[in-house]
């Protein structure tokens, strides 16, 4: 039924869809649901105890400031720390590439208000995260997918679509959500000289590059970039990187960053004042206190070793368990990976049956911009634990079997 509410919503509105994703976490949430849906974190290692100590340090060395309303550029020790960590992974920028946002969610969207006019191209892997099509779309954006095998976006197939006008190119290059897949090292380097061929800005979303658990560690996309210009200590190149502390510390606390070339920054900041004015002062600084000297990269091997054993744990169970029509992917990273059904069977259906049985995954449609993936479901391996994972596959392979 219509109400009048309907006339009033602006046009916009129309483009925007409930995500799949938020609707499956509401059945995560269940106690009694085994759950390789949502991209959560394993809240066993968060670090509560350290946050508890900030908290209070925060307090007690900042007092209102922590409390008191701050810049929309950000807290600059925060910053600093922030380029200087990312010095570590051969990224050279100083603190004015920096902007703290409310998650990068908040980034994607930002992008989105300063770049994206209604009707603008922007090439997409295909599947891609499902976050970006709904931040982008709002914006009116067409999404143009590029074709993609194991090594990631395949950059061959890139150069026509760069012809047709694109406003940018969207990659994941590490340990990619919805599939584990990262883009080779080769491929790095190809989709670099192409975007500056045709003039075409990237953006590198990259909140996973951490997380690796075997393998060696490969170059970010922005890192390549600025090593084809000439020594710079200020980045001012042709990517736009974006990376969080949601799978390093904690999602709840809403805080990861952009690294962009200054006048992009600037702009950024003028689209976060009308957004929300600044990060969370206090998480800004209860964040840095808990990340500054060396916890962070501590905490980080602690987390790979605790997902790098959950990942293995589903790989063996699929192995185990799965018919033999069914193939995955070996994520060599991150906290999720992706399987493809024969393509006579329909993920949705699988899901509904699973979740009778109190195991939840999302269905791999909701990842492809402009259609297709029905056969496809995406896995997470970092919040169950690993009995659980046991359990779950175990339950799953079942519900496959019946069909197959
Ligand atoms: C590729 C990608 N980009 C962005 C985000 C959003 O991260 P944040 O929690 O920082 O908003 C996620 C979260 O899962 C993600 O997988």
């Amino acid at each position: 039924m219509q109400t009048l509410w309907d006339y009033r919503y602006a046009q916009r509105t129309q483009r925007m869809k409930e995500s799949a994703i938020r609707e499956l976490l509401k059945f995560s949430e269940r106690k009694d649901i085994i759950s390789f849906a949502g991209g959560m974190p394993a809240p066993e290692i968060f670090p509560i105890d350290e946050f508890r100590e900030a908290c209070d340090k925060a307090l007690r060395e900042h007092g209102a400031d922590c409390l008191q309303y701050g810049s929309t550029d950000g807290y600059l020790p925060l910053r600093e720390m922030i380029a200087h960590q990312s010095t570590r992974y051969g990224i050279n920028v100083t603190a004015e590439n920096i902007l703290p946002t409310s998650g990068s969610q908040q980034a994607l969207d930002l992008i989105g208000r300063i770049f994206i006019n209604p009707g603008d191209r922007i090439l997409v892997e295909s599947p891609t995260y499902l976050g970006a099509i709904q931040a982008w779309n709002a914006y009116g954006a067409e999404f143009i997918p590029v074709p993609f095998d194991q090594d990631g976006m395949d950059t061959k197939k890139l150069e026509e679509s760069l012809r047709a006008g694109i406003k940018f190119i969207y990659v994941l290059p590490n340990f990619q959500n919805p599939t584990g897949v990262t883009l080779s090292y080769e491929r790095r380097l190809h989709l670099i000289e192409l975007a500056a061929n045709y003039g075409v800005p990237i953006i590198e979303d990259d909140p996973y590059g951490q997380l690796r658990y075997e393998g060696e560690h490969l170059p970010a996309v922005v890192v390549l970039d600025s090593q084809t210009r000439s020594q710079e200590t200020c980045y001012s190149g042709n990517v736009i990187y974006l990376s969080t502390f949601s799978k390093t510390l904690a999602p709840g606390i809403r805080l990861a960053w952009v690294i962009a070339p200054t006048e992009v920054i600037q702009k950024l900041i003028l689209a976060k004042q009308g957004a929300d004015l600044h990060t969370s002062t206090f998480n800004q600084i209860s964040t840095y206190e808990v990340a500054k000297g060396g916890f962070l990269i501590e905490h980080v091997k602690l987390i790979r070793k605790v997902y790098r054993e959950r990942r293995d744990v589903m790989l063996d169970t699929l192995e185990e368990h799965m018919p033999s029509c069914i193939k995955w992917t070996h994520p060599k990273g991150g906290l999720f990976l992706w399987a493809t059904l024969p393509t006579n069977l329909d993920a949705k259906v699988i899901f509904n049956e699973a979740l009778e049985k109190n195991v939840a995954f999302v269905p791999g449609a909701a990842f492809f911009a402009e259609g297709g993936g029905h056969n496809t479901m995406r896995l997470n391996f970092s919040n169950a634990k690993p009995e659980m994972i046991n359990k779950g596959i175990g339950i799953l392979a079942k519900v496959i079997k019946n069909h197959v």
